[in-house]
């Protein structure tokens, strides 16, 4: 962990005093706790004194630290010690924090440090140039599973892709981060297998808290037609035993049964959503496997399964993919339940630099290595 220290004099303000509302709201939480136990508001406070800052000052320490009856060195220990404080001016607009330890590291962390010195400043906590971000490097956010990820305040972006992170950057760069849903950046729900899930498949879903549930698998979504070569995928296969409505209708009996529940009492089946429409005639043209494919892996946003998927649709070179018109990345993206994903990250662009020059005409265009 590195040493954090309050900013130089320069950077701090005379005095702090919360404002009427944050002064209300402090009082209301400094009476949430047992009487000689006030003191266990030093964080909220020092977080709601952020948060109308934009950064703990050695002033706002001082009045926290009068406030709740605390030696200043104590409240000061608070501040230093959580990387969630912020010690010195940062970004109006955004201020990213990247996951570096080892899960985000091994899944590209580096390569969204890297965009971070290129879009925002080569040094960490040092501002761009109109002042609105700043970035730093972060311990473990708990969002190991989705990495690599970044915090931006309260929110975290999980399952990034540079490109990813630029569009975000970039959001938040022109006052519209909001615009930006917070959470994985792929068709993931929350942290569940990449896909949909891979347990609980039958017909009665576990109650899930605001939220739909995943499209489910069909024919029509799932299987390329027979000629094709099958494809792996990252989802699961549908229990056939469920495929009839009579069998689904016994097996989710059978499980009502087995918990304990009436049939009158149990929760209701959650339909899932019908899965988007994919019009065969969309699908991209696939070639026959050549002697040296190209390596699909230097796409942003294609790994190994993915691959081996596009593989299975008969899509091997970097020049089919820069060849797809809209439909067909449609289809594509729908058949990989991307979300959008394959426009995000620009596939096309990117494998127009790779069929164009390799990884030298990559860098010319991108700045950057191809993962
Ligand atoms: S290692 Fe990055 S969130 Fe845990």
């Amino acid at each position: 962990m590195s040493v954090r220290r309050l900013a130089e004099e320069q950077f701090q303000p005379a005095g702090f005093s919360f404002n009427p509302e944050n002064a209300t709201w402090a009082e209301a939480t400094i009476r949430k706790y047992p009487a000689g136990r006030q003191q266990s508001a030093v964080i909220p406070l020092l977080m709601r004194a952020q948060e109308q800052e934009g950064w703990v000052t050695k002033a706002a320490i001082e009045y926290v630290a009068e406030k709740l009856d605390m030696a200043y060195i104590r409240v000061l220990e608070v501040a230093t010690f959580y990387t969630q404080f912020q010690l010195k001016p940062v970004g109006t607009r955004a201020h990213i924090q990247v996951c570096g330890t080892t899960p985000c590291m091994l899944r590209g962390a580096e390569d969204l440090i890297h965009v971070c010195k290129s879009k925002i400043h080569p040094e960490p906590f040092e501002r761009n140039a109109d002042g609105t971000l700043s970035w730093e490097e972060v311990e473990c956010q708990g969002a190991c599973v989705n990495a690599p990820m970044v915090m931006i305040f309260k929110d975290s972006y999980e399952d990034l892709s540079p490109i990813q992170l630029e569009h975000i950057i970039d959001r938040f760069a022109s006052g519209k981060g909001s615009d930006v849903k917070p959470g994985p950046q792929i068709d993931r729900i929350y942290s569940a297998p990449v896909g949909g899930p891979t347990t609980l498949t039958d017909d009665i879903q576990p109650i899930r808290f605001n939220d739909t549930p995943a499209p489910a698998k069909t024919e029509e979504t799932s299987v390329p037609p027979a000629n094709a070569a099958k494809p792996v995928t990252d989802a699961p296969e549908t229990d056939k035993s469920l495929k009839t409505p009579a069998t689904a209708k016994k097996a989710a009996a059978e499980n009502v049964k087995q918990k304990g529940d009436s049939a009158d009492t149990a929760r209701p089946v959650e339909k899932a959503a019908p899965a988007p429409v994919m019009d065969e005639k969309n699908r991209p043209v696939g070639i026959e496997r050549p002697t040296t494919p190209d390596d699909l892996k230097m796409i942003s946003g294609v790994g190994p399964k993915i691959e081996a998927t596009l593989n299975g649709l008969g899509i091997y070179t970097f020049e089919q993919i820069a060849k797809w018109k809209k439909a067909e990345r449609e289809w594509v993206d729908t058949y990989l339940k991307f979300s959008g994903r394959i426009e995000r990250d620009d596939w096309v662009k990117q494998a127009k630099a790779l069929a164009k020059g390799g990884e030298a005409e990559y860098i010319k265009v991108f700045g950057k290595k191809p993962r």
